[in-house]
């Protein structure tokens, strides 16, 4: 039978499906417990003190950006960020009410060239979303600065870099607030899910409103709905007698609540995170010293000093003088089983829904040329030594016929 190597993998352990059944059992699935816990385990990991968490990745940029939004009273905000990235991330900011500035990235490490985003900076700009790409640290240091300097906040789309650490500290930590996906392709998974981190509670306080319709009580007994009864708050809702918080709604929210079966997943899956992290980095450099004598045809990923990458899959991107393109490469990888993804494509230029913004090809040269020749492979947990050997091997075979 031929091999199989996918993308992405999901683990699901017995505490989880103890956990699950408990649930069912108890006939409450909605929103309750078991996602505090998972709040509270998340915020844990990554040291901070707040944990929002909410239905998918998007929903978690979208919210961490409309709660900037609201933070700041802004009107026409413009957010700045890379112009490659999965298309969730532009998404999230229109969905947010904002306009997604666009700024090109590096050949070498995929992140936002912090070099051009002064240039992007106008007085609209209310943020920056620099995005870990692929699980790789942006230039932290860089993008702090420029936020100080012009007073701009910074929100981390982390969706992809669960993990990850930039000088010392986890990525999503670094900014007003950090955003994960929990998708089956990522890291870690709740099948759907996201959660925002930050540290700021009146950051977090608006965005538990706007994850719930923005109601008006962010208590945390009324926003996991676990006895409504006893909030504090019902009836004498300080801002306006008589109502109940619960049913008064000061924002134009989002609906967004992750259930407690997908808690239950994230739960086992955060307890696991460090030792999925150590394997998948090891599979990433055994597949770079493997490949390294294809370094004349492949940029391979490198990590710099600074940052330990997380890695989400494993990237390759086609130079310039190689004797074949993405296309041949990608067929031949998945006729022997070898799954292959596109680098995203640059969203400003190469992805149709973006077009309306009026940018021409040519406006980012790195990311179109990503969006051109780059690829990714699984590197996943559960890969085995022999696949990993395979995938080489094949690659390998691959370039010695063309
Ligand atoms: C960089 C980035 N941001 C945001 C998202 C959105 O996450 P989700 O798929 O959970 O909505 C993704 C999803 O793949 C992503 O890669």
């Amino acid at each position: 039978m031929q091999k199989k190597i996918t993308i992405g993998t999901t683990s699901i352990g017995s505490k989880s499906k103890k956990l699950i059944n408990e649930i069912l059992n108890s006939g409450r699935i909605s929103m309750g417990k078991y996602v505090a816990q998972l709040e509270k385990e998340f915020a844990q990991y990554h040291k901070v003190k707040e944990c929002i968490a909410v239905a998918t990745g998007t929903d978690a940029v979208t919210i961490a950006i409309a709660s900037c939004i609201n933070l700041n009273n802004q009107k026409s905000p413009e957010i700045i960020l890379p112009a490659l990235t999965f298309i969730a991330s532009a998404n999230a900011i229109v969905n947010a009410g904002a306009k997604p500035i666009f700024v090109d990235v590096n050949l070498d490490d995929y992140q936002i060239d912090v070099t051009r985003i002064e240039k992007k900076i106008t007085p609209q700009t209310l943020a920056l979303l620099p995005v870990h790409l692929l699980g790789y640290p942006a230039d932290m240091d860089t993008i702090l600065d420029i936020a100080k300097r012009y007073n701009l906040l910074v929100v981390e789309d982390a969706a992809e870099a669960h993990g990850a650490i930039y000088k010392n500290k986890k990525v999503g930590t670094l900014g007003i607030a950090g955003a994960f996906s929990f998708y089956v392709a990522h890291i870690i998974t709740t099948g759907e899910g996201g959660a925002i981190i930050t540290n700021n509670e009146e950051f977090a306080s608006l965005a538990r409103s706007l994850r719930a319709h923005g109601r008006a009580c962010k208590c945390k007994k009324c926003v996991l709905n676990i006895s409504s009864q006893y909030c504090p708050l019902r009836f004498k809702y300080e801002k306006e007698e008589g109502f109940d918080p619960r049913f008064y709604f000061e924002h134009i929210g989002y609906s967004s609540k992750m259930n407690e079966l997908e808690a239950a997943l994230g739960i086992e899956q955060i307890e696991s995170l460090d030792r999925i992290i150590d394997k998948r980095r090891k599979n990433f450099f055994y597949l770079n010293q493997q490949l390294s004598d294809l370094e004349e045809y492949f940029h391979l990923l490198k990590e710099k000093e600074k940052v330990k990458i997380s890695p989400l899959v494993y990237p390759l991107t086609i130079r310039k003088n190689a004797p074949f393109n993405r296309q041949d490469i990608t067929i031949y990888l998945e006729k022997k089983g070898i799954e292959t993804r596109p680098i995203f494509g640059c969203i400003p230029t190469q992805q149709p829904a973006y077009r309306f913004m009026n940018h021409k090809l040519g406006d980012f040269p790195n990311a179109e040329y990503i969006g051109e020749n780059g690829f990714y492979l699984g590197v996943h947990q559960n890969l085995t030594k022999q696949d990993l050997d395979y995938i080489v091997e094949e690659i390998h075979n691959f370039v010695r016929s063309n």
